[in-house]
């Protein structure tokens, strides 16, 4: 893989050089094993800032794995993890690679955001709480700053009549917008969406989707999804890579992997999807 490494470049442009066209995550052979199972097998992967990135492949290939690692619910056997050049999985210190303080992991994890297939909002708290919540007591916001914030989001959720409404008072497709509008509260620069809407009825899986085009049209933020929606894949995919028993086994753009794959799992696994 080319190394895309800027470190040698001193002019005064070379920082805007480095952010047109550099990696905002960078897996470098990261083996997670489970016990016996190893689950990503020196696992090489790579996200350009801004880019969108759909993870498929059939079911335990990884795609969750991943995902886990990035938000530090996991630990890599082996391999390193960056984000924003800095060290997920790791700390420097007097030039060695040593295990990562606690302080360090939250800093770098800050400029991650998940949502999961189940959305976990609070209970307790209304809608607007539950996209200020973490601004405040995480990102230190003053209280009318994450207002402010929080209602410019559920705005773009398309929830704003909802405000004040409790979680247990929304369809599950209203929630998962929520958690969208919370996760993106935190500012983070790469959002990751492991199948938001597979546990959505079906009627609600379309409005979901809309809210996540739009975000994908109209920010500058890098996605990392996993989602058998293959539509919503094609539409907002910069890249599309095939995981197959924890290894990338094809890549591409939407256009080239959906419609001329070239392995056969690849074809098998669409066959199954589209
Ligand atoms: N905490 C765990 N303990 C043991 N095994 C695990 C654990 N988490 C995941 N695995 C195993 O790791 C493999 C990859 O799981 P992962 O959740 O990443 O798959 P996936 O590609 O997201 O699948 P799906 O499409 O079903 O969500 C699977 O074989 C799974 O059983
Ligand atoms: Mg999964």
């Amino acid at each position: 893989m080319a190394d895309t490494s800027a470190d040698s470049a001193d002019s005064a442009d070379s920082a805007e050089c480095r952010a047109a066209g550099s990696e905002l995550v960078r897996f470098d052979k990261v083996t997670k094993r489970f016990g016996d199972v190893t689950v990503l097998d020196q696992l090489d992967f790579r996200v350009e800032t801004g880019k969108h990135v759909t993870l498929i492949g059939p079911s335990g290939s990884g795609k969750t794995t991943i995902l886990r690692l990035l938000m530090t619910l996991l630990t890599p056997e082996e391999g390193t993890i960056k984000v924003d050049g800095q060290y997920l999985t790791h700390e420097e210190r007097d030039g060695k690679l040593v295990k990562p303080g606690e302080r360090h992991v939250r800093e770098v994890r800050k400029k991650i955001g998940m949502v999961f297939q189940h959305f976990n909002l609070f209970p307790n708290m209304r809608v607007l709480r539950n996209v200020m919540e973490a601004p405040v007591h995480v990102l230190g916001l003053s209280k009318d700053e994450a207002e402010e914030r929080a209602k410019e989001l559920v705005e773009l959720v398309g929830l704003t009549e909802h405000l004040d409404k409790y979680p247990s008072q929304l369809s599950g497709g209203q929630q998962q917008r929520v958690a969208i509008a919370r996760a993106l509260a935190m500012r983070p620069q790469v959002l990751l969406l492991d199948e938001v809407t597979s546990a959505l009825d079906p009627e609600l899986v379309a409005g979901v989707l809309d809210v996540l085009r739009d975000i994908a049209l109209s920010t500058d933020i890098t996605m990392l999804v996993v989602t058998h929606e293959m539509s919503f894949a094609r539409d907002i995919s910069d890249a599309v890579l095939m995981f197959d028993k924890g290894k990338i086994i094809e890549s591409g753009s939407p256009e080239k992997i959906f419609s001329e794959p070239e392995h056969d799992r690849t074809k098998e696994f669409l066959s199954t999807v589209l």
